[in-house]
């Protein structure tokens, strides 16, 4: 895998793509804000993703909050304001001693058992693995953060929107520390995942790991791809064979339990992640990251998913080369009190 990670960059990835940069800047919001860890009811949010759709108009770009970093992320908009993302910084930086000739996954996790199960699939992939432990869903950080986020609105501060936002600000703290990380190149690839993945049972190690070298170029010039997704739509017609048999696709949908960005990329995503306030008309499901993300891939651009033709062995409609294993992990957001 080293190889895959001191890969060059094909052309695609010159950063030079003024159109798609732009319109991170009007969407971009979108795709921050949050993170399902585990898929809640979709179907609850599903009819709120028209709304937040038609909403996107308000998360314009705020002057004078911009400050770009061409150093370390050329022609992102790369940003970051700090007030969701280190609200208290009890969040450990994970990238003080990165061997970065590997390629490297976070798993949000505060469970030792769900978090070894999933460092299986990522030791498949040839992913070092990295627990992340996010902020409780009861602490005062969370807490605050949602304040601010809901512009003072306290009927969201109930315990499973806590939990929604604790996934959320743990995408955001990751994403932030691999853009703080000035040992990263800005084209590398980071991998993120929430703690109930299994890999597609067709897949041998070798094929996980040529799928997913393959993968990483065939995304370059996006920095983005799916690992799995549920419910892919509006998919472009264009296959490619990442490995006989393994297929990419680009589409659009949800579920964030496994996805990879680069480094420039994720410069852009969290541009205004704390920008992004609930406008009044639309409601929670902005507060998903996962409905988010698909909304991104509607409006913005398709997204690959690799193993776009492996289905998951336990959900209709899912795909990918890691699924969300639901019958020995079911959602945590879900659960009433989850044990800590
Ligand atoms: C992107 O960055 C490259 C070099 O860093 C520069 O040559 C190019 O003009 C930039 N493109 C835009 C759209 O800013
Ligand atoms: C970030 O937070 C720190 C401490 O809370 C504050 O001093 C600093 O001004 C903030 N920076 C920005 C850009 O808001
Ligand atoms: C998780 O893995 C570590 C290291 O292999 C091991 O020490 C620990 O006992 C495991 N914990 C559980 C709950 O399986
Ligand atoms: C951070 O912690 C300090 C003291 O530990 C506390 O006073 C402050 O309110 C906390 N900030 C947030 C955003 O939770
Ligand atoms: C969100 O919007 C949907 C559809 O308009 C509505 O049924 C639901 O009650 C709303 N939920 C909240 C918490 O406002």
């Amino acid at each position: 895998m080293a190889k895959v990670a001191e890969t060059s960059p094909p052309p695609a990835m010159n950063f030079n793509i003024p159109v798609k940069v732009t319109m991170l800047v009007q969407v971009i919001v979108c795709f921050g804000i949050i993170a399902s860890t585990v898929s809640i009811t979709r179907s609850v949010v599903q009819s709120n993703v028209a709304k937040l759709n038609a909403n996107l108009g308000h998360l314009h770009r705020p002057s004078g909050q911009v400050k770009s970093n061409p150093a370390s992320a050329p022609n992102s908009t790369a940003v970051i304001s700090n007030s969701t993302l280190t609200a208290n910084a009890t969040v450990p930086s994970h990238t003080e001693e990165l061997d970065y000739t590997k390629l490297h996954g976070y798993i949000i996790s505060n469970k030792e058992r769900r978090y070894n199960s999933s460092k299986v699939v990522l030791d498949k992939l040839g992913l070092v693995s990295h627990q992340h432990v996010p902020l409780s869903y009861k602490s005062d950080a969370i807490r605050k953060a949602m304040e601010d986020f809901h512009v003072g609105n306290q009927r969201y501060l109930t315990d499973r929107y806590k939990k929604v936002f604790s996934n959320r600000m743990a995408f955001a703290h990751l994403f932030q520390d691999f853009f703080d990380d000035p040992k990263a190149a800005p084209a590398s690839w980071r991998f993120f995942f929430e703690d109930d993945v299994a890999l597609h049972p067709s897949l041998t190690k070798a094929l996980a790991q040529k799928v997913l070298a393959r993968g990483l170029e065939v995304a370059a010039g996006d920095g983005i791809l799916y690992l799995g997704i549920c419910g892919p739509n509006r998919c472009e017609k264009k296959t490619v064979v990442l490995s006989s048999p393994v297929e990419a696709m680009r589409c659009a949908g949800a579920c964030t339990h496994a996805f990879g960005l680069t480094k420039w990329k994720t410069g852009g995503l969290l541009a205004y992640m704390d920008k992004l306030k609930t406008p009044n008309n639309v409601n929670v499901s902005v507060m998903y990251f996962d409905q988010l993300l698909r909304t991104y891939g509607e409006q913005v651009h398709r997204i690959w998913v690799l193993g776009s033709n492996l289905k998951s062995p336990q959900m209709n409609n899912h795909y990918g080369l890691v699924y969300q294993d639901r019958t020995n992990y079911p959602s945590v957001i879900m659960s009433k009190e989850p044990k800590q």
